[in-house]
C-alpha cells in the first residue's frame, strides 16, 4: 500500500495549524496572560516555546518524516520494545481526550444557535449550568442523558467522520484549506468588532498591562510549559502521524517554527477580542474587569455570553465567537482521529473507510456518558488525568526514547539536509536535558498536588475510579495492541536517513 500524501507543503503547513489552534487558545492563553503578569507573562511564555516547544515540535515532526511513520511505527523503528508508548499515545488521546472535546464542540453548536435569539437569558450562569447542563450533585449521579448536547456530539462526529473519512489530501487538507482562513477571517472581524466597544482600552490594559512581580513565581513557569505544551498538541502522536504523510523534500525546521509561530500569534489576536469584550462588560455594570474576567468554560458560556446580551448586534458577534471555536475545535479533533487511525493503519493495514466508520461509531458512543447530567464532572476528571500524566509521560519519554536510544545527530543532519533554517547542537541539548528535565519537574509538582490534595474536591473514589483508571486502562490497552503482530511490513523499510 502506497501512504497517504498531503497535496502541498502549504496544506500541512494549514493541518498541523489547525491541529494546534484549539478551544485552548482562545479561552485557556488569555486568561493565563491576564492572570499571570499580562505583558510580562510573554517572557515565560516565549521562553518556554523557544526551549521546549518548538524543540520538541520538530522532534516530533522530525521523527515522523524521518521513520516515515505514525507514533507506534515510528517509536517501533527506533527501539521495538518502545512500541507501546506510541501506542499509549494514540489511545488515551482518541479514547479519553476527543471524546470529551467532541462534547465541547457540541455546547459550542448549541450556544451558536443560541445566539442568535440570546437564548440564554439573563442569568447565563443559571443557564448553563441549570438548564442547559442540568448539573447533578456528584459524577456518580449520572442522571439522564441531555438531549440537545446528545444531538450536536451527534452532528459534531459525523462532521469528523466526514472528513477524516475522505483521507488526508482530500478530507483534512481540504477541509483545513477551507477552516483555517475562516477561522483567521472571523476572528479578524471579532477583534475589530471587539476593540470599537465602549471599554476595549480598559480591556485591553488588564490582558496586557506588564505586572514583572508575578513571573518570579514557579508555578508561572511551569504553567506557562505545560501551555506551550498542549497548545502546540504534543505528546498526543498527531504531529508525527501529520508530518508521515511528507514527501522525502521538506522543509521541516521552517514549518515548525511557522506552526508555533502561527498558534502562538493566533493566541494573542485572539484574546485581545476576549479581553475587549470583557472591558466593555466592565465598563457597562460599572465594575472593574477583575470582577467580570473567568477562565476556560465560565469564559465562553457565561461571562461571554453576559456581554453578548448588553452588546449592540451582540447576536450576530456571539454567532461568530461560536462559530470560530465549533471550527478550531474540529480541525484539531479531526487530527486526534487521524493519528489513531495512521497507526492502526500501518500496523494492521486496515482500509481506511470501513476503519473510520467503525472508529466513529465507537467513539460517539463513548462521548455519550460525558453528555449525561454529570458529564461536565467527568469530563473535568479525565482532562486532569490525561493532560497532567499522560501528555507529560508522553513528552519525557519520547525525549529519551528519541533523545538517548536514537542517533540524534544522525536525525538532525537529515533535518538540516532537507530544511532551510539549521538546527544547530543546542537543540540537541533541549531533547536530551532540558526538555526532560522540565517535563519532570512539571510531573513531581503534580504528583505531589494530587496525592496531598484530592483534585477539586471530588471524592477519592470518583478520581481513583475515572481518572487514574481511565489511565491504567489506557495503557494496558496499549501493551496489548502492541503486543500484537504486525500486518504489513512497514516495520522492515528503513528511515529516510538510512536508506
Ligand atoms: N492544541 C489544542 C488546543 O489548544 C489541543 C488539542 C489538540 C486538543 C488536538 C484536542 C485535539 O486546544
Amino acid at each position: 500500500m502506497e501512504r497517504e500524501r498531503w497535496k502541498s507543503q502549504l496544506g500541512f503547513l494549514l493541518a498541523a495549524v489547525g491541529s494546534a489552534i484549539g478551544l485552548g487558545n482562545i479561552w485557556r492563553f488569555s486568561y493565563m496572560a491576564y492572570s499571570y503578569g499580562g505583558g510580562a507573562f510573554l517572557i515565560p511564555y516565549l521562553t518556554a516555546l523557544f526551549t521546549a516547544g518548538i524543540p520538541l515540535l520538530i522532534l516530533e515532526f522530525g521523527v515522523g518524516h524521518e521513520r516515515i511513520g505514525s507514533a507506534p511505527l515510528a517509536y517501533a523503528k527506533i527501539r521495538k520494545n518502545w512500541e507501546w508508548l506510541g501506542w499509549w499515545a494514540v489511545t488515551f488521546v482518541m479514547f479519553g481526550i476527543e471524546l470529551y472535546y467532541v462534547v465541547i464542540i457540541g455546547w459550542c453548536v448549541n450556544f451558536f444557535l443560541l445566539s442568535f435569539n440570546l437564548g440564554w437569558g439573563n442569568d447565563p450562569n443559571t443557564f448553563f449550568f441549570k438548564e442547559f447542563l442540568q448539573l447533578s450533585g456528584t459524577p456518580a449521579e449520572v442522571g439522564m442523558i441531555r438531549t440537545p448536547i446528545f444531538l450536536a456530539v451527534a452532528a459534531v462526529w459525523f462532521a469528523n467522520w466526514a472528513i477524516v473519512y475522505r483521507g488526508v489530501a482530500g478530507g483534512i487538507e481540504a477541509a483545513n484549506r477551507i477552516f483555517m482562513p475562516l477561522l483567521f477571517l472571523l476572528t479578524l472581524v471579532m477583534v475589530g468588532w471587539a476593540l470599537t466597544l465602549d471599554g476595549a482600552r480598559e480591556g485591553l490594559a488588564a490582558y496586557l498591562k506588564p505586572d514583572f512581580s508575578k513571573i518570579s513565581k514557579p508555578k508561572v513557569w511551569i504553567d506557562a510549559y505545560s501551555q506551550i505544551f498542549f497548545t502546540l498538541s504534543l505528546g498526543f502522536g498527531i504531529m508525527i502521524a501529520y508530518a508521515s504523510y511528507l514527501p522525502r523534500k521538506a522543509d521541516i525546521v521552517r514549518n515548525s517554527f511557522l506552526t508555533a509561530f502561527i498558534n502562538s500569534g493566533y493566541s494573542l489576536v485572539a484574546g485581545t477580542a476576549v479581553f475587549a469584550v470583557l472591558g466593555f462588560m466592565a465598563k457597562s455594570e460599572g465594575k472593574a474587569v477583575a470582577d467580570v474576567v473567568s477562565q476556560s468554560i465560565g469564559l465562553a458560556f457565561v461571562a461571554y455570553p453576559k456581554a453578548l446580551s448588553i452588546m449592540p448586534a451582540g447576536n450576530l458577534f456571539g454567532a461568530i465567537f461560536f462559530l470560530c471555536l465549533v471550527v478550531a475545535g474540529i480541525s484539531s479533533s479531526v487530527s486526534i482521529i487521524e493519528a489513531f487511525t495512521a497507526a492502526m493503519i500501518d500496523k494492521f493495514g486496515l482500509p481506511r473507510k470501513p476503519f473510520i466508520t467503525v472508529v466513529a461509531i465507537i467513539g460517539f458512543c463513548g462521548s455519550v456518558i460525558f453528555t449525561t447530567e454529570a458529564g461536565l464532572y467527568w469530563l473535568d476528571i479525565v482532562d486532569h488525568f490525561l493532560t497532567h500524566y499522560g501528555l507529560v509521560v508522553v513528552g519525557i519519554a519520547e525525549c529519551v526514547l528519541v533523545g538517548w536510544f536514537f542517533r540524534l545527530d544522525v536525525l538532525r543532519r537529515h533535518l538540516n539536509r532537507i530544511s532551510s533554517l539549521q538546527l544547530g547542537p543546542w537543540w540537541n541539548f533541549c531533547i536530551r536535558y532540558f526538555v526532560p528535565l522540565v517535563l519532570g519537574v512539571i510531573l513531581a509538582g503534580d504528583l505531589y498536588n494530587e496525592v496531598t490534595k484530592a483534585y477539586g474536591d471530588y471524592s477519592w473514589t470518583a478520581l481513583i475510579l475515572i481518572g487514574r483508571d481511565w489511565v491504567l486502562l489506557t495503557l494496558i490497552a496499549a501493551f496489548f495492541i502492541a503486543s500484537r503482530p504486525w500486518r504489513t511490513n512497514h516495520l522492515a523499510t528503513k528511515g529516510r536517513a538510512e536508506s
